[in-house]
């Protein structure tokens, strides 16, 4: 069976869940499901990056052991999860003992390949991004090129010699041209390497919250090593069998676009030195405004995506969020476009198809689903029978390239068509003169929902499983081998009592 292996970012828990949190853990959750529905083995981990100076900082802000706080704001994540309906595999805390183990083993193999050495580091560190700087990379104010704030360290440190891995680098990115997406972020990553790269402090000893280095308890591992570690202390690391030998290596690391040099550089420098195989992709994905906005604490216009979930439900969330922007680039909140988007094409577009052919069959048909002669036969005679069942071959394209938005532009095509369908064969004056021909056009319109239903099934799983059970369609059967015509419905199959699924918002 083929596996498959995608992570989230492990989120820092220095404050509650945002919506650009929801929003990777969103992305990745519609791919592992995919992947599922598909009939792979999907390892899907997420998690909380519980360590380093931000989080000590907010816990003391807070008056509480850190431990106390990351164990709180842990169980918030977790809690978001739920109400998104998130369908991790796994999640991890970096104060687990499993991920500081396989942490402090990396650590070790590190040194023992001689990558690690212990100097003084000089230089601006911000906490907030937990990243080190060089002078160059500062703005004209003085901050971070992220526009965050920075300070003046000094203190003995271990260093990584990621500078020797520069051109090791490269020639893979060069022998893996589809190793970091989108094209133009990958781009940006050669470019900052060619540029030279400098070792790597990896450990600090101005604070202590952190998983403490062997032989030299002084020091914490840096924050971005003990993080970035988790995708391989999940699997088990350093037992490089069971779960890490089914996994490993990850075939996808979703990540904003904020955090890739971490994951395509460092990651990739640091698995390299300890003889560990790289991943096969990491995605970066852009950021949300907040109706035109930068989102940020201090203009307190933050979105809270449990209220946002209090407001239009778990489905219209999902699908609202995967559908305004094209996976990769930046995108704006907006009430009004959610709204529009969601009666646009939920309300009007799938939901008027499910209770117009629905509706008729209830009146007419007793309830069942109507007989037809031959499925072969109907399946070579509608075209629109031929475009439900290809739009299979062409999502696993897409998903594969992380293109999310554009499955949904196949889906809304067909409940388009199934419309237009509709529309042009008027079953409801069509059944004066001709019941036979009323019901194969109803037949042929159940299978359409049919396959909207199981493409739907990613995005928005409850409604889509509603669906689905609208035609009595086995549960078994809620899964992608079953699309075209070898999972066709059966004729005279009693459905049960139509329902609204997808109710119109309000502006
Ligand atoms: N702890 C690190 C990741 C370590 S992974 C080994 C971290 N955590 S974070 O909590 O700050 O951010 C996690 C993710 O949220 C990032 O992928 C980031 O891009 C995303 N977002 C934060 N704000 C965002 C928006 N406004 N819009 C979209 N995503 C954003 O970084």
């Amino acid at each position: 069976m083929q596996r498959y292996y995608i992570t989230t970012p492990i989120y820092y828990v220095n404050d509650v869940p945002h919506i650009g949190h929801a929003y990777t853990t969103l992305a990745a959750d519609v791919l592992a499901r995919f992947h599922r529905l598909n009939g792979a083995d999907v390892m899907f981990l997420t998690g909380t990056d519980e360590h380093g100076q931000k989080v000590e900082k907010s816990a003391r802000d807070h008056n509480i052991h850190p431990k106390e706080y990351t164990d709180k704001v842990s169980e918030s994540f977790r809690e978001l999860n739920k109400l998104l309906n998130i369908s991790n595999d796994d999640f991890i805390r970096t104060s687990e003992q499993r991920h500081i183990d396989g942490s402090i083993a990396l650590w070790n193999k590190l040194v023992e390949n001689g990558h690690i050495y212990l100097d003084n580091y000089k230089g601006w560190y911000s906490v907030r991004d937990e990243a080190f700087y060089q002078e160059s990379e500062l703005r004209e104010d003085g901050t971070a090129p992220t526009g965050a704030p920075v300070e003046w360290v000094e203190e003995p440190s271990y260093f990584f010699n990621l500078s020797k891995w520069q051109d090791k680098l490269l020639a893979f990115y060069n022998e893996n041209p589809d190793f970091i997406l989108p094209l133009y972020r990958r781009n940006e990553v050669i470019k900052f390497v060619e540029g030279g790269l400098n070792d790597l402090s990896i450990s600090r000893t101005s604070f202590k919250w952190g998983i403490p280095i062997p032989g030299n308890p002084s020091h914490v591992m840096y924050v971005w090593l003990d993080a970035l570690a988790n995708y391989i202390t999940a699997l088990g690391y350093p037992n490089c069998k069971n779960d890490f030998a089914d996994y490993w290596p990850a075939n996808l690391h979703i990540v904003g676009k904020d955090i890739l040099r971490f994951h395509a550089i460092y990651w990739p420098a640091f698995l390299m030195a300890a003889d560990i195989e790289l991943p096969k992709r990491i995605f970066a994905h852009g950021w949300w405004t907040n109706e035109g906005e930068k989102i940020s604490k201090s203009l307190g216009n933050t979105i809270d995506p449990v209220a946002l979930i209090n407001d239009y439900g778990q489905d219209y969330c999902r699908y609202y969020l995967m559908r305004e922007v094209i996976f990769g680039n930046d995108g704006n909140f907006s009430k009004q476009s959610f709204v529009n988007i969601i009666n646009s094409e939920l309300a009007n577009k799938v939901g008027n198809l499910v209770q117009r052919t629905l509706s008729i069959i209830h009146k007419n048909f007793g309830g069942e689903i109507p007989h037809v002669i031959d499925i072969n036969d109907i399946y070579s005679k509608y075209e629109l029978l031929n475009l439900a069942a290809s739009i299979h071959e062409i999502s696993i394209k897409h998903i594969n390239n992380q293109e999310i938005n554009q499955v949904l532009d196949k889906i809304i095509d067909l409940a388009e068509e199934a419309n237009n369908f509709i529309t042009v064969n008027a079953p409801w004056s069509l059944i004066k003169s001709d019941i036979k021909q009323t019901q194969e056009i109803l037949y042929v319109l159940c299978e359409a929902i049919r396959h909207l239903g199981l493409y739907l099934l990613p995005f928005i799983p409850n409604t889509a499983k509603e669906m689905l059970l609208l035609l009595d369609y086995d549960e078994e059967k809620h899964n992608f081998k079953f699309i075209g015509k070898d999972g066709a419905l059966k004729a005279g199959t009693k459905i049960p009592d139509l329902k609204i699924l997808f109710h119109r918002l309000e502006t």
